[in-house]
């Protein structure tokens, strides 16, 4: 490849920004020709691209959302707008995409392959639902958010003795839930991957409570169910009614941690040494400190798995 293009799809997460940088420098510094697409795909359909140069990325590790903005594009769904896509590209030599998103950014990606586009997939989103790479670009920081959230919700809730629920997000994958469960603390984790009993929550509550715990904190994933609802049902049970806080978008936003940055660095950089050794069609990731490149057909087509053996771990020390 000569000339590559990188834009980022889906919802935003912090360090998309690190990996843009990432791909920009990397690019020029290989001698190839580096072009940002705005506004994700929909920006390929409109030809929304421009010509990046060092400075074009500078001061941006550190800001969370995405210069480039980010986009839901439905016309780009269709067969007529993936060819679109590619020919848009095509026209300005472009022959290499680096894609920074999550799963449907990644359908994208895979799309415009088989178009004969040579692409590579970045997993940038705070839900950490992709397989086949530890971590996603965001997950990182999306927990420090929360566990921060819950640490000042804990000084109020001691001093009340009151019980709360914490809304988190990751759409339909629990590890946000998990591990700023974990790391917070929290007595009870819902996660749409295990099976839950609500009588066993609430008389836990009822049985911590008279025996002297000051608070009780109850993480519940969006994958669940709305935070209202849990709450109503607690209720219902042993009349302890806990105060429900939804962390909504707050939670993808923000300047990244420093395992983001790194994390987007190190991938930024790959994909762009892939597609000059003539890769495509592949999501990177890192597995155990390794970088990888899976077929994104694998990709997309694999579940995530849960890390029960960490949610087992939260159970037993959450006495
Ligand atoms: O995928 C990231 C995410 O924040 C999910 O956790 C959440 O379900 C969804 O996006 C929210 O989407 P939107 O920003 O379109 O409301």
């Amino acid at each position: 490849v000569k000339k590559i293009a990188v834009l980022t799809s889906g919802g935003d997460s912090q360090g998309m920004n690190a990996a843009v940088r990432a791909v920009v420098r990397s690019g020029l510094y290989h001698g190839l020709e580096v072009f940002a697409v705005q506004r994700g795909y929909a920006g390929l359909l409109n030809d929304d691209i421009r010509e990046m140069d060092l400075r074009s990325v500078g001061d941006i590790i550190q800001r969370g959302g995405t210069i480039l903005q980010t986009a839901r594009c439905k016309e780009f769904v269709t067969p007529e707008g993936q060819q679109l896509a590619a020919d848009n590209l095509r026209k300005r030599g472009i022959d290499g995409l680096v894609v920074i998103g999550g799963d449907g950014s990644y359908q994208g990606a895979n799309k415009l392959s088989k178009l004969g586009i040579k692409t590579m997939g970045l997993p940038g989103t705070i839900d950490n639902d992709i397989p086949f790479t530890d971590f996603t670009i965001g997950f990182d920081t999306a927990v420090s958010i929360v566990v921060d959230a819950i640490n000042k919700l804990r000084d109020t809730m001691s001093s009340h003795e009151r019980s709360s629920i914490v809304e988190v997000m990751g759409r339909h994958c629990g590890d946000i839930a998990l591990y700023a469960g974990l790391a917070s603390g929290a007595e009870t984790i819902l996660v749409p991957e295990v099976p839950y009993d609500l009588d066993e929550i609430a008389n836990r509550m009822t049985e911590n409570f008279s025996q002297g715990k000051r608070h009780s904190i109850i993480i519940v994933a969006e994958g669940v169910g709305k935070g209202e609802d849990i709450s109503a049902e607690i209720m219902k049970r042993n009349g302890i009614e806990p105060r429900v806080t939804v962390l909504g978008h707050i939670q993808r936003g923000g300047t990244p941690t420093h395992n983001d940055r790194i994390l987007a660095s190190s991938l930024g950089d790959f994909a762009v040494r892939r597609l000059i050794a003539g890769d495509s069609g592949k999501a990177c990731g890192m597995i155990k400190g390794e970088l990888v490149a899976t077929d994104i057909d694998t990709v997309v087509n694999t579940k995530k798995q849960f890390n029960m053996e960490l949610y087992e771990l939260t159970k037993r020390l959450s006495q």
